[in-house]
């Protein structure tokens, strides 16, 4: 099933840099209706636009035209109506109903203080603070999706990680988030008809991104941190682009069942 063909809503959190520019990237190339509309969120304006100038860069002069929007949110502040003005703005002018599919993509993420053991994380305040970034706003947002989209087929893709499902030395924040978030969709998941909701747990593989470089740098994993200094320096460390195109794959294969984890791997 080719998910992007009809006229389509996508929205990408994190669509700055990394896997979630990538992302909107692919898919925007991949959407061939007129009246689809693409809305990007981060925090930097400045790479929002470069992300914009990439996707009208890749669908070139000759191909329908398609609505980008961007807008800057800090998600460790936000709240659900935040997300509902941001979707009402998006949406102004426009009839919801035109749309065949409205899709999400949960990618924006951070991977927490992993200087730190979890025997050391019992500091409520950055707690708080890291998870309203990587769980309260994910929750938020989809919370907000589902009911501006009610009457619509929904794709809601959320980016996990192996993290979710293993547990990492160092990555205390990390993992339990992304195992919260895994939880949340696969509940989501049982209790909505998946011809109407389809939801993806994704996880992406090690991908060289800010994040990577960022657990290269800081953890007290030496193992974890050779192991990613040895995927760069012999550059197989998996691209952005690799780990969207599987990802395009998997959707269109559609071998999973709503709510699953597939990793890049599987
Ligand atoms: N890289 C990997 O190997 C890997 C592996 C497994 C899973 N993942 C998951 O994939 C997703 C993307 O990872 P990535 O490697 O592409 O990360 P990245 O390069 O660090 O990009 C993170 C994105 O999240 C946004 N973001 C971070 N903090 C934010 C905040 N407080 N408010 C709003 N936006 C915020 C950033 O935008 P601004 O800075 O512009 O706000 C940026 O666009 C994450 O959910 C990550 O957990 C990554």
């Amino acid at each position: 099933m080719n998910y992007l063909q009809d006229r389509t809503f996508l929205l990408v959190t994190g669509a700055s840099r990394g896997i979630g520019r990538e992302m909107a990237l692919q898919l925007s190339k991949q959407m061939q209706t007129e009246g689809s509309l693409v809305v990007l969120l981060g925090r930097s304006q400045q790479h929002l636009d470069e992300t914009k100038t990439a996707i009208e860069q890749a669908r070139g002069t000759d191909n329908v035209k398609l609505k980008v929007l961007s807008y800057t949110l800090e998600l460790a502040t936000a709240t659900a109506t935040d997300f509902a003005e941001l979707l009402k703005q998006s949406l102004q002018g426009v009839d919801i109903e035109t749309f065949k599919r409205a899709i999400v993509i949960h990618n924006a993420g951070t991977v927490g203080d992993i200087s730190l053991h979890a025997r050391e994380i019992g500091d409520t305040k950055e707690l708080t603070h890291y998870y309203h970034i990587n769980f309260f706003s994910t929750v938020a947002l989809n919370c907000e999706f589902m009911r501006v989209f009610r009457q619509l087929p929904k794709l809601i893709v959320n980016l996990s990680t192996k993290a979710a499902v293993e547990p990492f030395a160092s990555m205390a924040y990390y993992c339990t988030v992304k195992a919260a978030r895994d939880m949340y969709f696969r509940v989501l998941a049982v209790e909505e008809p998946s011809e109407q909701t389809l939801v993806l747990n994704y996880a992406p593989g090690a991908i060289d991104t800010q994040m990577t470089e960022q657990v290269q740098r800081d953890t007290h994993n030496q193992e974890l941190a050779a192991a990613f200094r040895q995927q760069r320096e012999s550059k197989t460390m998996l691209t952005t682009e690799q780990t969207v195109l599987k990802f395009l794959n998997v959707l269109q294969a559609q071998k999973f069942k709503s709510g699953d984890h597939v990793d890049y791997w599987d």
